[in-house]
């Protein structure tokens, strides 16, 4: 192996995100719940994760912890090395920003602009590119997920399948390094949820970002390279095989 093979190597094997020991209590008094049970988790670059268990076993608990759109009672969060649990909200927002995308069940584009003014918000709220960097950015994310032709239609007279790629690609404006997706097809007929998936995954495996999916759907979690199982606010990992 060549010494640039061999880094290679290394850096997709270093986790780009981690979180170790996380606890979450949700609810108040009587209806208190010890939802996070000590999750402990490292995500290398790269590869696709999916969340899976049943309806209320914390999935989405553990997503927006590590997606720090929520705080952990106890335990910690690491992006890029750097512990972000207890980092003060505007620090979080301004990582959450560059460094993740996200994708939810509902897509939540802006229904008045156009597919490529929906890639640009995140990119103008970033900051650090001008607009005609931003539009080609745009344009080559929409061409990624097959929308091309679309970039000038309004979001809300797409479909739904083409809706949620647009998500996707939006996921992907400032080159994050983890997307995470809670039932990204949720909300999609078979062929566009394959479709989705499919795309979260090998825009993950070709580019240097990580996807973590939460998923009821077995055929698409088979199609991850790590498969993880949430019950009881523990974490099981299976490696998927083959
Ligand atoms: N605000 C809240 N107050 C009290 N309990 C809550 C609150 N939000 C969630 N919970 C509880 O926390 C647990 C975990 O919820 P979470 O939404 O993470 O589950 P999930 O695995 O994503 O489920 P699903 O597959 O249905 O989306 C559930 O038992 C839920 O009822
Ligand atoms: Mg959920």
């Amino acid at each position: 192996m060549s010494d640039t093979d061999s880094t290679t190597e290394q850096r997709a094997r270093t986790p780009v995100l981690s979180c170790s020991n996380l606890h979450r209590y949700l609810g108040e008094g009587e209806g208190r719940v010890h939802v996070l049970r000590g999750v402990s988790l490292e995500i290398e670059p790269r590869r696709a994760y999916a969340v899976e268990g049943p309806s209320g076993c914390g999935k989405s608990t553990l997503l927006y912890s590590l997606g720090l759109l929520d705080r952990p009672d106890a335990g910690e969060v690491r992006l890029g090395g750097v512990e972000l649990s207890r980092a003060s909200d505007d620090e979080r927002s301004r990582v959450r920003a560059s460094a993740l995308g996200f994708v939810f069940q509902f897509h939540f584009l802006l229904p008045e602009f156009s597919a490529l003014e929906n890639l640009m918000l995140p990119m103008y709220r970033k900051g650090g590119l001008n607009e005609s960097r931003m539009r080609d950015r745009a344009t080559y994310l929409l061409d990624r997920v097959g929308l091309a032709d679309k970039a000038d239609r309004l979001a809300s007279r797409l479909s739904g399948g083409e809706q949620q790629r647009v998500a996707v690609a939006r996921a992907l404006a400032n080159a994050p390094s983890v997307v995470l997706a809670d039932e990204p097809t949720g909300n999609l007929d078979g062929a566009n949820a394959e479709r989705v998936a499919n795309l979260l995954v090998e825009l993950a495996r070709e580019s240097d970002h990580a996807v973590i999916m939460v998923t009821h759907n077995p055929d698409i979690a088979a199609r991850c390279d790590v498969r993880l199982t949430l019950s009881e606010g523990g974490l099981a990992v299976a490696p998927v095989v083959g």
